[in-house]
């Protein structure tokens, strides 16, 4: 099993942080091969540039753009880490969906209208929300979740399975209560490798 964890959170003493090395973890535990990408680490460009649309239409790629879909082909199964920021992921995330994702890799257009490339894959989406769950539900920002991220881009490229969890009102519950949605993360990733 390869899997690819594409990482976006700042901060390496936050709560994701602590999601990115259980899901590691558990990943080392089960024998896969795992690369991860921690985006802010590595100074992701997230920025879908008129440069690179003059690229893509001289058959190019930039090439931090082609070292991705390359490790995005490698990948049986791909994990998405990030907070909710304004009802969706980080910036930094949806700039790596942006551009790595993009027209010939990820989607293609044919006649019968737009059908996802990446058939092979499987995906988890882990996310984590300063709402609590109540509130996520009765104002509509997890149903706007799964409708933009799972729908939106899993959907779309094709994946044959995309799962979604999130941790709710991560900021105001307690630690025994952040342990515990630690491990409900690591069974996540358990069952679903
Ligand atoms: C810029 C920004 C926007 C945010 N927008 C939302 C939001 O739309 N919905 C929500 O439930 N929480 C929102 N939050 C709260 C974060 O989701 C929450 O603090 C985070 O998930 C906690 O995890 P962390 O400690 O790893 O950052 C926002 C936080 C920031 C900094």
């Amino acid at each position: 099993m390869k899997v690819l964890v594409v990482y976006s959170h700042p901060n390496p003493k936050s709560f994701n942080a602590a999601i990115l090395d259980a899901v590691k973890d558990e990943l080392g535990k089960a024998g896969a091969e795992v690369k991860v990408k921690d985006l802010y680490a590595m100074n992701w460009n997230p920025v879908l540039s008129s440069s690179d649309f003059e690229q893509f239409s001289s058959g190019k790629l930039p090439p931090d753009i082609a070292r991705e879909q390359a490790d995005v082909s490698w990948a049986d199964l791909l994990i998405f880490i990030s907070p909710i920021w304004w009802y969706t992921v980080t910036a930094m995330l949806k700039g790596y969906v942006d551009r790595v994702m993009g027209h010939g890799f990820a989607y293609e257009y044919t006649e019968t209208g737009p059908r996802g490339r990446l058939t092979d894959k499987r995906a988890l989406l882990i996310t984590t929300s300063g709402a609590d769950e109540k509130t996520a539900r009765e104002t509509g920002m997890l149903d706007a979740l799964n409708t933009t991220l799972v729908q939106g881009i899993f959907n779309f490229c094709g994946f044959k399975e995309a799962k979604y969890k999130n941790c709710f009102a991560v900021p105001f519950v307690s630690s025994d209560d952040r342990r515990r949605m630690l491990e409900e993360i690591r069974e996540f990733v358990r069952n679903n490798i």
